[in-house]
């Protein structure tokens, strides 16, 4: 069997690696691959295989999945027993609230106040005293001189902070029995809770008003 002049096999036993070196560079520097060289298309069965799954798993999710409402995915949900429960809130940590957003600035974190001005809600007998009483103070705010523990106040006022003409909070009842609770159990004050419905007694009982004064509230019982 003759040689065939161009049969790559021949040059490719003839040659030198320079020669090989130089081919590859001539026919590299002249060639592209086609850019489509590099890709391989997904075989079509697995292409359609993933868009069956994909298919199934949209829809699937779609109609089982719930929107992914809390509601549906609660394991520990009890069936509903017909009217919702009421949402319980916690007077002493609602108190704390609103304690931490008003009343502080002038009490203090302490309860101490501030010596001349503000009277110390801790271990005040005002505070501790008789629930109608310290329900008047914060309802309907304080005037004019008081003492507490054994000291003079007197040089500023307690705000009004009830559901009356002129006040500048207008909390409600529920409202106003909160922070009292939290008051008469903090600081190391040990007095029982006041409840929303005392207040709402006081409120209806004297109306519309404003700054009670140590006088009146010592006719108080
Ligand atoms: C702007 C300052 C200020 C704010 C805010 C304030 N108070 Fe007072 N509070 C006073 C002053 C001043 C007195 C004393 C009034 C007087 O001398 O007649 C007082 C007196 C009192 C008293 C009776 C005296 C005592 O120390 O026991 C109580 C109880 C009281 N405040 C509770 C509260 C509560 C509860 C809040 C929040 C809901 C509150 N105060 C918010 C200034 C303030």
């Amino acid at each position: 069997m003759s040689e065939l002049p161009n049969d790559p096999r021949v040059d490719q036993a003839k040659a030198s690696d320079e020669g090989l070196l130089d081919a590859h560079e001539s026919a590299l520097g002249k060639q592209h691959a086609p850019d489509g060289a590099k890709y391989r298309l997904l075989p079509i069965a697995i292409l359609f295989t993933l868009s069956g799954l994909i298919l199934f798993a949209g829809t699937y999710l779609n109609r089982y999945a719930g929107h992914y409402s809390a509601r549906i995915f609660n394991e520990n949900a009890k069936p509903s027993s017909g009217a919702p429960a009421a949402v319980k809130i916690d007077p002493v940590a609602l108190g704390k609230t609103q304690f931490n957003a008003v009343c502080i600035t002038c009490h203090q974190s302490t309860g101490l106040g501030i010596a001349g001005i503000y009277p110390p809600l801790a271990g005040s007998e005002w505070v501790n005293g008789p629930s109608a009483r310290l329900i008047r103070i914060v309802l309907y705010g304080l005037k004019g001189q008081i003492t507490v523990e054994g000291h003079a106040y007197g040089a500023a006022a307690m705000p009004v902070f009830g559901q009356v003409a002129g006040s500048a909070y207008n909390w409600n009842d529920e409202k106003v029995a909160a922070v009292l609770t939290y008051v008469r159990q903090e600081w190391g004050n040990k007095s029982g809770p006041v409840t929303a419905d005392e207040v709402a007694a006081v409120h209806k009982a004297i109306g519309d008003r404003k700054e009670m004064s140590e006088a009146e509230l010592e006719a108080v019982k």
